[in-house]
């Protein structure tokens, strides 16, 4: 969808246009006037002929025309009243600054549904309510109460705090940062951050989309709609207000783990939309991505007239996991051949204390040519002889005349001794940076965004399964109202979708007990079998290793004779009798359905691991290969599967693959609320891992 009405309307009507300085709906008005904005306003107020020169309109139908857009300002009471004189007069497109609707309770939640009713039925789209307005600086439209007009420029930004949008207009303007629009989108009871977001992405004066969300309206379409556009726009957002709410419900391990922040993030990875932590962050990432080409590798040279900052910025490349430019042959001869003997050669390249503009020109154009660089960082700090100003300025220079195709990032350490340099920086396009490692951090977060870029296809695999069996199995206990799926038919369930279970069977006396374990050859587990009690271990209800028949006829006499005194409202049908699984490492597979997102994935190595480490990882169901694999990656358990130290490392594929399997039946059966396989027990390659205890449960849909 289209906001050109937003951003660029050829008339403005302002509801609720105020005589009185300090207003909304004259600061409004005001700075629409302020910001030049060249097409025609209309201020509408009852009790007004004029405010500010301008002529006052009554309502909207007394102007004689259709307004483009019109900006509402009046009580929230009078805003669905508004909305039909808008209606009446073929507006279809506003902006409602009014607060007082679904922020405020279930009274202004009503007034809210009324205003969108009315919306829909007149076709109206609108942003708001409870919004600080829309700034378009390329057309020099104002409509907001936040601040001065900014520069134009090619970030776009959203916010769904209209606060936070003033202090980043603020902060913007302070710094010379430009945009080409800014949207405070309120309480977003039309448009939303995904419409906000696919708008910027077909703005062709957009090149950087970002944002403040506290929320997203529809998860799964926002997934597939932002990775659609960040193939083409880098999308930086922060984004707080996640709750636990959804994990303090949770009875699995996963879902326990799997908080609304753990879904944001993989949603976010998946889409390649970049997380920044604080306002700073995202500036500093904003406008690396909007003047420089993006790096096409992960090497860094870095230019100084310091050590120490040298130093730091090497530091900094390596913790971020980037690589340190080795500098070929030519490059160092070219170097040598220039600078005094004291400078260093090598990556960090140091022009010395006493350089001049003319040395960081020499070195930066040498550099930039260098086929093992892509791409520079240049650290200044301002010693006597210094120049800011000029130094600044060969950069610039040389940037422009070079277009090497390499971003290069500025780091002038200090403050007024520096100002000038800097200012000429950022008017050059050069992004400037207050250390040395915000300077790495941002290429860092431009080298991941190439490498999401550069993915390869995501292919799912589809497994062979028995899809009949669980649909089955899933529709008998949501039938009868049952949401937690037993023991035995969750093991028939992940058997059909390629898991192998332990042996095992059901015996209802001691005897018959002793016979199965003996048939399974010991050691046998044994565990209580109840439809009625979901955690065995709490009631005394597993018990393993037992060597003979007689350790298994004793442990199942007292079991019944216990476990019924324990829970005399459980129907205990028996105990099942299972081989005991022993060697290998002990994992978790598990899905938590995220209320946003859907199926999150988790994975994480069984015991203290999960549940005092909390080493786990998590992705968003179906999985390719490579993100099933990325998953074991991302948790430090992995380097003990895949063995450490001379020990046998187990079958990382088998575990990819059973993470694979259970995001296909996660995905085909969205009746399954959360799941684990727990343990996961996987050996050697090559050997069959086994699924030895499995949680299922469900809800309706
Ligand atoms: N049509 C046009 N103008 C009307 C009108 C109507 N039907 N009814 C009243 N007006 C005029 C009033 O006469 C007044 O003009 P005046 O000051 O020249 O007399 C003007 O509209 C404003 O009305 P008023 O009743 O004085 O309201 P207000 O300015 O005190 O408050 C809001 C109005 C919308 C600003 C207020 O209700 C509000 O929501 N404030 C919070 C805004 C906010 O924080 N938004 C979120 C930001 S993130």
């Amino acid at each position: 969808m289209s906001l050109q009405s937003f951003f660029g309307p050829k008339s403005v009507a302002i509801v609720g246009a105020s005589r009185q300085k300090g207003k909304v709906g004259y600061e409004i008005l005001t700075n629409l006037v302020a910001g030049g904005y060249p097409g025609k306003i209309f201020p509408i107020n009852p009790k007004a002929d004029e405010i500010e020169g301008l002529k006052c309109y009554p309502d909207l139908a007394s102007i004689g025309e259709t307004p483009e857009l019109v900006i509402i300002i009046v009580p929230a009471q009078l805003v669905a009243g508004v909305l039909e004189e808008c209606a009446k007069v073929r507006v279809k497109s506003a902006i409602i600054i009014t607060a007082g609707f679904k922020e405020v309770g279930p009274e202004g939640k009503k007034l809210e549904e009324e205003i969108v009713r009315i919306a829909r039925r007149a076709g109206i789209r609108f942003i708001g309510p409870n919004c600080l307005g829309v700034i378009a600086p390329g057309h020099k439209l104002n409509a907001s109460f936040g601040g001065d007009l900014p520069v134009p420029g090619s970030i776009g930004y959203i916010s769904q705090s209209g606060a936070l949008l003033a202090a980043i207009l603020d902060l913007a303007n302070a710094n010379g940062i430009g945009f080409s629009s800014l949207v405070s989108i309120g309480n977003k009871a039309d448009i939303d951050e995904l419409d906000v977001i696919n708008a910027f992405g077909e703005q062709p004066e957009t090149k950087v989309i970002a944002g403040y969300l506290e929320s997203i309206t529809d998860g799964d379409v926002f997934v597939r709609e932002a990775e659609e556009i960040s193939n083409r726009k880098p999308i930086l957002l922060m984004k707080s207000g996640s709750t636990a709410a959804g994990a303090k419900a949770a009875s699995s391990h996963t879902g326990s783990l799997a908080g609304g922040e753990v879904a944001y993030e993989s949603a976010f990875k998946r889409a390649g939309v970049i997380r920044c932590d604080s306002i700073k962050q995202q500036f500093d990432f904003a406008q690396a991505f909007a003047s420089q080409p993006l790096p096409q590798g992960p090497t860094v040279a870095v230019i100084t007239n310091a050590g120490g900052p040298g130093i730091m910025a090497a530091d900094a490349i390596e913790e971020q996991g980037l690589t340190f430019a080795k500098l070929s042959e030519e490059t160092r001869k070219k170097l040598a051949a220039k600078l005094p003997a004291a400078a260093n050669v090598h990556n960090p390249v140091d022009v010395l204390g006493d350089a001049l503009a003319d040395r960081y020109e020499f070195a930066l154009d040498i550099v930039l040519d260098d086929p093992n660089v892509q791409s520079v960082v240049v650290l200044l700090t301002p010693q006597a002889m210094t120049q800011a100003k000029e130094t600044a300025e060969a950069v610039v220079k040389i940037v422009g005349q070079k277009k090497s195709g390499k971003p290069v990032l500025a780091c002038f350490l200090g403050a007024a001794k520096v100002d000038e340099g800097v200012q000429i920086l950022r008017r050059g396009g050069i992004p400037q940076y207050d250390s040395p490692e915000s300077a790495v951090t941002t290429l860092k977060a431009m080298v991941d965004f190439v490498r999401w870029r550069t993915r390869p296809k995501r292919v799912v695999r589809l497994f062979p399964v028995n899809r009949r069996k669980v649909e089955s199995i899933v529709e008998r206990h949501l039938r009868r109202g049952l949401l937690d799926i037993g023991e035995a038919e969750a093991k028939e369930i992940i058997e059909a979708y390629g898991f192998a279970t332990p042996k095992g069977s059901i015996a209802t006396t001691a005897e018959q007990a002793g016979n199965i374990a003996q048939q399974l050859g010991f050691p046998v587990v044994l565990k209580i079998w109840s439809p009625d009690i979901l955690h065995k271990s709490d009631v005394g209800g597993v018990k393993v290793g037992l060597r003979s028949e007689q350790e298994v006829r004793d442990a199942f006499d007292l079991m019944m004779y216990r476990i019924p005194k324990k829970r005399p409202d459980a129907h205990i049908l028996g105990v099942l009798v299972q081989e005991m699984v022993r060697s290998g490492k002990e994992v978790i597979i598990g899905m938590h359905r995220d209320p946003h997102f859907g199926p999150l994935m988790m994975f994480g190595m069984g015991g203290i691991m999960v549940e005092v480490l909390k080493d786990v990882s998590f992705y968003l169901a179906p999985l390719t290969a490579e993100e099933a694999k990325q998953m074991l990656l991302n948790t430090k358990t992995y380097h003990i599967l895949k063995g450490v130290r001379g020990q046998e490392g187990v079958d990382i594929e088998a575990i990819a693959e059973g993470l694979q399997r259970v995001a296909q039946l996660v995905t085909e059966f969205p009746e399954i609320k959360e799941m684990d396989i727990n343990p996961f027990v996987v050996g050697a390659p090559g050997t069959t891992p086994i699924a030895v205890d499995a949680r299922i449960s469900l809800e309706k849909k």
